[in-house]
């Protein structure tokens, strides 16, 4: 079977917002989390769920908010370029944001884990064995908690973008995957941070799991030069929403 191109891939993406638009514009119901069946996006039609989410009762201890404080997690876990005995190649860069719920409120001393590949586009992880260099100074892993005004940061390096096999050529824009708890250890959110203006994003049909426009921005972090830190690091800026109209899209839990 010939493999699927990038063109191909692209006009099934196209189509499949036009359908949805066009739903929405005939009076259906907005989406409120991303395509879980994205046909453009080949192995979600083998792993999304086929039937509805069910309510579950919660075991008593779930309830109450995952509480860690500043102790549970080093100081040392929000700067991913000094893990090792050296320091990591790429563009250091700072990453801070905060974690809001729906009504603007800050999430406070809630945990923030961040993950993602080195600045070649190299994941330490058995499966991806593409022929990008690992770096021995980067693990690409690290853990931050909110302060009172739901703030964290994080410093690290710029991911490179990587290849992936949904399709003949297929690369997945540079991002961070992000994952925060809500209210409660059954609300953990999985999420993935882009930087402006790659050249990726109309091409990649994770990025294009969220149909909207206006969402997929929501999910670009936003370059600050105020956060830029002269002969030091850049800025990124990423706000995160729990919940309500604004929140951020996340993924299924199941990817
Ligand atoms: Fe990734």
């Amino acid at each position: 079977m010939t493999p699927l191109t990038q063109a191909d891939i692209s006009a099934e993406i196209a189509e499949r917002h036009a359908y949805y638009d066009s739903r929405v514009a005939a009076g259906a119901a907005r989406l409120d989390s991303p395509l879980l069946d994205f046909a453009p996006y080949r192995s979600s039609i083998l792993r999304h769920p086929t039937k509805n989410p069910r309510l579950v009762d919660p075991e008593t201890i779930e309830l109450a908010s995952p509480a860690f404080g500043q102790r549970d997690v080093a100081a040392v876990e929000s700067d991913l370029t000094v893990q090792h005995s050296g320091e990591p190649l790429g563009e250091r860069m700072t990453v801070s944001g905060r974690v809001l719920d729906g009504d603007g409120r800050p999430v406070r001393h809630q945990l923030v884990e961040i993950w993602q590949a080195n600045s070649s586009g190299r994941y330490i992880h058995q499966r991806d064995q593409h022929p990008a260099p690992l770096d021995p100074n980067f693990t690409g892993a690290g853990r931050a908690v909110t302060n009172d005004d739901g703030e964290y940061a994080f410093t690290t390096i710029k991911p490179g973008p990587y290849p992936w096999k949904n399709h003949a050529n297929a690369w997945r824009p540079a991002h961070i995957h992000f994952s925060v708890f809500g209210s409660s250890f059954t609300q953990r959110l999985v999420t993935q941070m882009y930087f402006p203006g790659d050249p990726l994003f109309a091409l990649d049909p994770i990025f294009n799991t969220i149909w909207r426009q206006r969402d997929r921005e929501s999910l670009i972090g936003v370059y600050d030069h105020e956060l830029t830190s002269p002969e030091w690091a850049t800025g990124y800026r990423f706000d995160i929403v729990v919940d309500g109209p604004d929140a951020t899209w996340f993924e299924n839990e199941s990817e």
